[in-house]
Order: structure tokens, then C-alpha cells, then sequence
């Protein structure tokens, strides 16, 4: 990719609000950076798809990115990352950066020796987290447990009634029990949890991988030549594929979108 390249924008995705907690801090490191988030809240959740579904709908935002002539796209879904990106990663020019794959190159050099991991079901059953850890801390021993509807629930704001917090407080137990020294938040949804969260155990537990994944992001592109070179703050575009307003109201607790979303179309 050309030098030229640098002043074209970065596009970010997930299926919803979740890669806000990335997007939020990519911002505020990068504000130079002009930026395209798109939610795909017309398949959310993606965590409960088959694996065939989840290839296409990131084919469908990959396509979507290479019409507007993208630097680079921010894969910024746990779930994603795990299950499509191994399979389209070879298909685009632009750069492509995975949560999982680029944060567990930090991640996976901790002095940690017990981890737990709590992610969606697709994320879990991929073992993409324990492979990708393991090819830097072999022994570590890791507890992985499936939360079904946390993204649901962060999506509808549902962790603050009695039901959604008794949901996301059963969960969490199937890895504290195991006394791990350290909780991956797998899911960009779930860093939207830790008031609730840090009810139950010590914030500190927590690794929401994208402190390490927008780093990594800055300096690869740095690297390449492909930072723009701007006095002036990048502009934003936000796309939503259902949903508008849910995901207006969502958003608020991690990011003032700088103006509302336009609702797109995929095929
Ligand atoms: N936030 C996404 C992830 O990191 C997707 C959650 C979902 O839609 O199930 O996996």
C-alpha cells in the first residue's frame, strides 16, 4: 500500500455498541485519524451465529470499507476476529487489524499464570484466545466460559435491572471459581459491565484487551508510513444497520457520537 495512502480514513466494526470501547480510545489516542464506525445491529448478536453467517457479514462491512477507500479496518469484535478473520484477512489491500490476534501478542507476555476469559459462545468455542496466548505463555492455565446474552443485555441496557444483573453475576461466577489472577472481558460489549462487575470482584481482575489493541493499532500504522499527518481532528461517520436510536442510547456510556448514525444497507 502507498505512502499516498495515509490521509484516507480508518473504518472500525462490530455488531453494535461493543466496539465503541475500542473506538472511544482509539479517538482519544489518534484524534488526527479521519474515522468510520459501523454497527451491525441488524445481526446482533453476533455471538450466538454459525460460523458460515459470520464469515459473510464481514465480508458484506469489508466490501462496504473497500468502496470508501479505507487504510485500514479495525476488527473491533471479539467474535469477528475469532471466526471470519482467518478467513477473509488475505481478500482486501487495506490493513486489518483483529482484536483478539493483535492484543494477545501483549496479553500473552504477562507474568500470568491463570486466566480466565469471558466471551460469547462463538468467541469461546473457537479456542482463537487460548491459541493465540499460548504461543506466548504455554503453561498457562485458562478458564473460558460462554456469557450467552451479555451483548444482548448491553444493548438494551438491561444490566441494570434485577434480572440482568442476576444473569451477568451467574456468569461471572463459572470463572471466579477457579480463583484466576486475571478476567479477560473477550467481548468489546462487556467493558460496558464493569460498574456492575466490579460489585462482585476487584476492577483491577479485569484485561479489557483494547488498553493493548489500540496501541498496537498506532505504532503498526506508524510503521507502515500510514499516519495522516493533520493539525486538525479527523472527521466521523457512524453506520448502523438497524436500529438507530437503541443504538444512540446505548452508545452514551462510552462515547458522544459526534452526530447521528445513517442507517445502511449491507444486502
Ligand atoms: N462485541 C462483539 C464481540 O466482541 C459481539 C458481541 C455479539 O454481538 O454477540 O464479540
Amino acid at each position: 500500500m502507498s505512502t499516498s495512502m495515509a490521509n484516507n480514513s480508518i473504518g472500525f466494526f462490530d455488531s453494535g455498541v461493543g466496539g465503541l470501547t475500542v473506538y472511544s480510545k482509539f479517538r482519544k489516542l489518534m484524534p488526527q485519524e479521519n474515522c468510520l464506525y459501523l454497527g451491525d445491529t441488524v445481526h446482533m448478536p453476533y455471538g450466538n451465529k454459525t460460523r458460515e453467517e459470520l464469515i459473510s457479514y464481514a465480508r458484506a462491512i469489508m466490501d462496504f470499507y473497500q468502496k470508501k477507500e479505507v487504510k485500514a479496518v479495525v476488527i473491533a469484535c471479539n467474535t469477528s476476529s475469532s471466526v471470519a478473520y482467518d478467513v477473509i484477512k488475505d481478500d482486501y489491500d487495506f490493513e486489518i487489524y483483529p482484536i483478539i490476534q493483535n492484543s494477545c501478542e501483549v496479553i500473552g507476555q504477562l507474568p500470568i499464570k491463570s486466566l480466565g476469559l469471558l466471551a460469547t459462545k462463538a468467541t469461546v468455542e473457537s479456542g482463537v484466545y487460548e491459541r493465540e496466548i499460548k504461543k506466548y505463555n504455554k503453561n498457562i492455565e485458562i478458564y473460558s466460559h460462554s456469557c450467552i446474552n451479555w451483548a444482548k443485555i448491553v444493548e438494551g441496557k438491561e444490566q441494570y435491572t434485577q434480572a440482568g444483573e442476576d444473569e451477568i453475576v451467574a456468569d461471572l461466577k463459572n470463572v471466579l471459581k477457579y480463583e484466576p489472577e486475571k478476567i479477560i472481558l473477550g467481548c468489546t460489549h462487556y467493558p460496558y459491565l464493569m460498574d456492575i462487575l466490579s460489585k462482585y470482584t476487584a476492577p483491577e481482575k479485569f484485561i479489557d484487551p483494547a488498553e493493548y489493541f489500540v496501541n498496537y493499532i498506532k505504532t503498526d500504522l506508524e510503521e507502515k508510513g500510514l499516519i495522516r499527518e493533520a493539525v486538525t481532528n479527523g472527521e466521523e461517520s457512524v453506520f448502523v444497520t438497524a436500529n438507530i436510536a437503541s443504538f444512540v442510547t446505548a452508545s452514551k456510556m462510552f462515547y458522544n457520537l459526534e452526530s447521528v448514525p445513517s442507517l445502511v444497507n449491507l444486502g
